[in-house]
């Protein structure tokens, strides 16, 4: 089914209610997600991304009842990724010559994963498309987050294409930010940003000042996932300089894996020294063997500090742990703080292991962190309870 987004441009992309894990297995979407593809009609009609290979051959056959293909003058391909790219293969057995906009790494990107010699028209950032009565206007958008990635404009409708950027892993058959309930669209698009952009964090500072210099217009902003943002759609650009910067929340994020329980007990009675310095913090616990890692790593991206703890196994840190520790190092969180904690049986070294890696993520460890041998007891307790309250204190 198409939707019309105005006179001009109409949504074609697919709905993808039942997914549930996404590039692979690495990403969770508790909401599915959709793959955004739009047709702008002018006097020249562009098609504008398509969507995720296992889609192709719906997406073509329903784009067959919205136009004649050969009607379609102009293919634009703002990022290469499959979820977008991956319909054209199907598509260019019926339009083998049409050409396709990209950059020039899109090139790239496309021919190393299709190894089709299409008719490529590398752009660059400024260079225009003209459609007639408007134009599209090609703005490079490297490392966000791949380096052919891309965005466009779309004169006189004062439309933004983002591509991935401004997007969320939601289905929705509302297709629009105003039809949302609006604090699940902010979960999912913060989740968005902490999982796949934090790492870009910079680039997207810069690439947000030199749009905004640009002074364009825009009333709309089209994501290639997600739902569209019509009501106020500098709003999300204003949250992606805010998330850009250093964001943190008055949140303490704990979170743990553990053997016997006794580094779930720290893990408590740190949190409940933190509640007891009643200092309007956020705190909130996670288990990560029960823990969706990247709703995880949203806690984390919204943290001012985290405090994380494993038990010793091995000489070692407990697995859980070490796969959690491994996405913290990969996002590079900025302007965070942590504690570590765990408890041990008669080697532990887990405290010392979890420091060196929470450092070699870029966070600043404010303590030298809390040991307890076996269980602890209740004057353990009481002393762990009491690091929890001073470092809320200190907060
Ligand atoms: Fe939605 Fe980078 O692909």
């Amino acid at each position: 089914m198409s939707v019309r987004i105005n006179d001009r441009v109409t949504w074609v992309g697919k709905t993808d209610w039942e997914l549930r894990r996404f590039h692979g297995d690495e990403y969770s979407t508790h909401r599915g997600s959709s793959y955004n593809s739009y047709l702008v009609r002018d006097e020249k009609t562009v098609l504008i991304d398509t969507v995720w290979r296992p889609h192709a051959k719906e997406y073509v056959e329903k784009l067959k009842q919205e136009i004649d293909l050969n009607e379609i003058d102009y293919i634009v391909i703002h990022h290469g990724e499959v979820d977008h790219s991956g319909a054209l293969p199907e598509l260019m057995k019926e339009i083998p010559d049409t050409p396709i906009y990209c950059t020039a790494q899109g090139v790239k990107t496309l021919t190393g994963q299709y190894h089709q010699d299409w008719n490529f028209v590398p752009y660059k950032t400024g260079d225009t498309l003209d459609l007639g009565s408007r134009k599209l206007i090609f703005i490079e958008g490297k490392m966000l987050h791949w380096p052919d990635s891309s965005f466009s404009y779309l004169t006189e409708d004062n439309i933004f294409f983002s591509n991935d950027a401004f997007g969320q892993h939601i289905s929705s058959e509302l297709m629009f930010n105003d039809l949302m309930d609006s604090c699940e669209l902010m979960q999912e698009a913060i989740k968005y940003y902490a999982n796949i952009l934090t790492p870009f964090s910079k680039q997207v500072q810069k690439k947000l000042e030199e749009i905004l210099a640009l002074n364009l217009p825009i009333d709309m902003i089209c994501p290639a996932h997600g739902v569209i943002w019509r009501d106020n759609p500098m709003q999300i650009v204003e949250k992606y300089s805010q998330w850009s910067s250093g964001y943190q929340e008055d949140q303490v994020t704990i979170f743990y894996d553990t053997m016997w329980e006794n580094t779930r007990l720290m893990a408590h009675a740190l949190k409940d020294g933190i509640v007891s310095a009643d200092r309007g913090l956020t705190v909130k616990l996670y288990n990560v063997a029960k823990t969706d890692k990247n709703d995880l790593m949203t806690e984390i991206f919204k943290s001012r500090l985290v405090l994380a703890g494993s038990s010793t196994v091995n000489n070692g840190l407990l697995s859980g742990m070490g796969s959690i520790l491994e996405e913290i190092e990969g996002l590079r969180f900025k302007n965070k703080k942590a504690m570590c904690f765990g408890s041990y049986g008669w080697s532990g070294e887990s405290v010392k292991l979890l420091n060196e890696r929470m450092e070699k993520a870029g966070f600043e460890v404010i303590h030298e962190g809390i040991r307890t041998i076996w269980t602890p007891d209740t004057a353990a307790m009481e002393e762990i309870r009491a690091v929890g309250r001073q470092l809320a204190e200190e907060l």
